[in-house]
């Protein structure tokens, strides 16, 4: 990644790759979910884009339910960026910073509001649903979490992203950002491009309950960081065919998500053996377990060793992160600037 030149808003990065933008929530440490789904695909995208990689703090604020969480943000981030290097985010190669060391997002955000329909907001599918998990009504919601996809979409325009690379639950996030886009472009001229989600191809993981998809929430996931001898002991929790209740009782690999990991992590051959031996019932499921676990344990080693590696280079994270922050907030003030020159402000 180099740093911006002279002429930041035909292209912030200062090349004629496109530009990706994408960000987390520091909610800790990250699942295999997160990283077969979403950091994996980062990684990857640094050779052909110049990747800009953002810590949410400030959305992590919009759900807090008391002040004691807050104390949790910051060694979150923490624990959150170790994952992303470890896995190979470069910051050689990417922009990775805190969200909320860059407080021109905050400024777009309020500006942003001027062209942003209230409907707009409130129809979004994943507000609907917070505010239904918290319990609240639209009347007592924080105007915060409102504002949400506004936020988002600052984050993203405020570097003139182009590529986003999200889950497909954050498709409607992307699909406003690209109104709110198309309204301050006509309304004050062509400033910002259409940012476009880009949705991963990898398999969706099903967590340890075998139902859902893996996450932190619902308590059914492995997380990269663990020991293997803590993903042997949760992966022996996993739920698998409900009606094999005995040994001798052959399984329904197709059913069981057990198999479906075994796929991804255990290779052909070794799958392939799976579905006989679960067949005709030569294997148990607390075999089958294990024999995943190590599996697992052995696709994320290296991953985890680099972990260590890194944890261990006092200041290395906080340092990164300050030298991101000040690469982005060079970008971030270029655009305030033609922002502010736009919209009569300054
Ligand atoms: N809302 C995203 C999530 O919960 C995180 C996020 C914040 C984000 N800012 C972003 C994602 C900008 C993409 C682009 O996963
Ligand atoms: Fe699932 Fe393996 Fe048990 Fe078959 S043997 S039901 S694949 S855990």
């Amino acid at each position: 990644m180099t740093q911006p030149t002279s002429s930041p808003s035909d292209n912030p990065t200062g090349s004629h790759k496109g530009v990706i933008f994408s960000g987390m929530r520091p909610t800790g440490l990250l699942h295999l979910g997160n990283y077969m789904g979403a950091l994996q695909n980062w990684v990857a995208l640094q050779e052909h884009y110049n990747c800009i990689y953002c810590a949410a703090d400030i959305h992590a604020l919009t759900t807090l339910e008391n002040g004691e969480e807050a104390n949790q943000i910051k060694p979150n981030i923490e624990d959150m960026v170790l994952d992303w290097l470890a896995a190979g985010i470069d910051p050689e190669k990417s922009i990775v910073f805190v969200q909320s060391q860059v407080p021109e997002v905050m400024t777009l955000h309020t500006l942003l509001g001027m062209v942003t329909p209230l409907g707009w907001l409130t129809r979004v599918p994943t507000f609907k649903d917070k505010v239904r998990q918290m319990h609240e009504t639209e009347e007592t919601v924080n105007y915060g979490l409102v504002g949400y996809p506004v936020l988002q979409t600052a984050d993203i325009i405020l570097y003139k992203a182009d590529t986003v690379p999200v889950g497909q639950d954050q498709v409607p996030h992307i699909e406003l950002s690209r109104e709110i886009v198309r309204r301050f472009n006509n309304m004050f001229g062509e400033t910002f491009p259409e940012p476009q989600a880009k949705l991963t191809d990898a398999p969706l993981l099903v967590g340890l309950d075998g139902k859902n998809k893996m996450s932190k929430t619902l308590d059914n996931h492995l997380d990269l960081a663990a020991t293997p001898e803590e993903t042997t002991k949760r992966v022996l929790t996993a739920f698998t065919d409900p009606e094999r209740v005995r040994r001798e009782i052959p399984g329904r690999p197709e059913i069981c998500n057990i198999y479906s990991l075994h796929k991804i992590f255990s290779g052909a051959d070794a799958t392939e053996t799976v579905y006989k031996e679960c067949t005709s019932a030569q294997r148990g499921c607390v075999d089958c377990k294990r024999h995943l676990a190590d599996g697992i344990n052995d696709y994320l080693k290296d991953l985890r060793a680099r972990r260590e590696e890194i944890k261990a280079r006092p200041d290395y994270v906080q340092e990164l992160l300050h030298e991101g922050g000040k690469k982005a907030r060079a970008i971030a003030k270029e655009t305030i600037a033609e922002v502010y020159e736009k919209m009569g402000l300054g």
